[in-house]
């Protein structure tokens, strides 16, 4: 059984295509793909592309193409729940498209042709990242990172909103933290992925986790945030997370 894992950017990849072994560069889709072996399990490593439709693309092609029968994504997000702060890790159980919206004909968020607004994450494969995520919290904390700022990360689980735009304002992330909130969701991160990859997973019945990083606030200081922690660790914790999660398949 083949396991894609993915990511948005370059950065957040370089340490697991490091770790590859048995390399073999594949190009398809206008996309650059690596399969391999990591850990003596057979993977494909990908790079999502940016936004909904690059990321439906890649997805669709590891499914069709490469047979890949589980996904998991690994990458970062803008914190927008209450406490979610740079450095914390979120864990997705669900996501939802922030930017869909077919009012009045269905309601807020929902995909027409879909029963609910939330794309749901495999619960097992949720877990496992889970632990892999909480070990990798302990060691961020002895890493004296100084993006950081002293404090010992703290894993969070629930929903991630996806939609095709970077948050770049606290009003703004305030406003949609409160729309979800008020619609019974509470929304701990957004980014510009994960519900496509979940839509397109959930059409094929393949399973999917993901899990995020926080780089940033989704304020008005994002766009200085992000890329600052993009260069400096989101490496490390992807590289942490994808060992500690492909370690815990053979317990
Ligand atoms: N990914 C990381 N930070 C983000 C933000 N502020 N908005 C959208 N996607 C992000």
């Amino acid at each position: 059984m083949t396991l894609a894992i993915l990511s948005a950017l370059p950065e957040e990849q370089h340490g697991l295509a490091h770790a590859l072994t048995h390399r073999q560069e594949v190009r398809r889709a206008g996309r650059h793909f690596v399969k391999g072996r990591l850990q003596g399990l057979d993977v494909v490593l990908a790079l999502s592309g940016i936004g909904k439709v690059a990321a439906a693309t890649t997805t669709t092609t590891l499914i069709e193409h490469f047979g890949v029968e589980t996904l998991v994504f690994t990458g970062v997000a803008g914190g927008i729940g209450t406490g979610v702060q740079v450095g914390d890790v979120v864990v997705a159980q669900h996501f939802v498209q922030h930017d869909m919206d077919v009012r009045p004909l269905f309601p807020r968020w929902q995909v027409p042709g879909y029963p609910h607004p939330t794309f749901h994450c495999h619960p097992t494969l949720t877990e496992r990242l889970n632990q892999a995520a909480l070990d990798c919290t302990r060691t961020a904390a002895q890493w004296n990172e100084p993006l950081l700022q002293g404090r010992s990360p703290v894993v969070h689980a629930g929903l991630i909103a996806s939609g095709d735009q970077f948050i770049v304002s606290a009003s703004l992330s305030q406003a949609m933290h409160g729309d979800f909130q008020a619609a019974g969701l509470h929304a701990l991160a957004v980014e510009m992925e994960g519900a496509a990859i979940a839509q397109v997973c959930a059409d094929y019945g393949i399973a999917f986790a993901a899990v995020r990083t926080i780089s940033d606030r989704a304020d008005d200081a994002a766009h200085v945030d992000f890329p600052a922690f993009v260069s400096a660790v989101a490496s490390r914790y992807a590289l942490h997370i994808v060992a500690q999660f492909l370690s815990s398949e053979r317990v």
